[in-house]
């Protein structure tokens, strides 16, 4: 399918799940408030890569928090987890920031998928997504 509805009304914050879109896991996380916070806190010059990434931004749109959520649902992360160094799928909670932690090689990804330590070069892709309720997101 080109475009998944993923229903998000069971999610409290602080919980996921994956769906399959285009034949790759998304996730949809409902970040805490901390989890957002440690993301909100990290400078853009700490960062490995600077870009959002983010299919719904500029190509050049940098890597703030809110740049890697969208207005209005910042707590809310909908990301490809596939790692950008060769593939493997990431491990969520995991890790030093306690955002992903990608067990092949040791990329470790921030609570914003921003990746931090390791080998991978870029941060976790943000598929084009949109809410299209309060408890529904589409996806493609
Ligand atoms: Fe993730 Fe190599 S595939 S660190």
């Amino acid at each position: 399918l080109s475009t998944v509805e993923v229903d998000v009304s069971s999610l409290a914050p602080g919980s996921s799940l994956v769906v399959k879109w285009r034949g790759k896991p998304v996730v949809v996380r409902n970040r805490t408030p901390e989890e957002m916070k440690s993301g909100e806190d990290v400078k853009l010059s700490d960062l490995k890569d600077p870009l959002a990434r983010n299919a719904n931004l500029p190509s050049d749109a940098p890597a703030t928090d809110a740049n890697r959520s969208t207005p209005g649902k910042e707590a809310w992360m909908v990301m490809v987890q596939v790692c950008t160094h060769l593939g493997c799928i990431p491990l969520g909670q995991e890790g030093e920031f306690g955002g992903w932690f990608c067990p092949c090689h040791g990329s470790v990804y921030d609570t914003a998928g921003r990746i931090r330590h390791g080998p991978a070069p870029e941060n976790m892709e943000i598929p084009v997504f949109k809410f299209i309720s309060d408890t529904k997101i589409l996806i493609g």
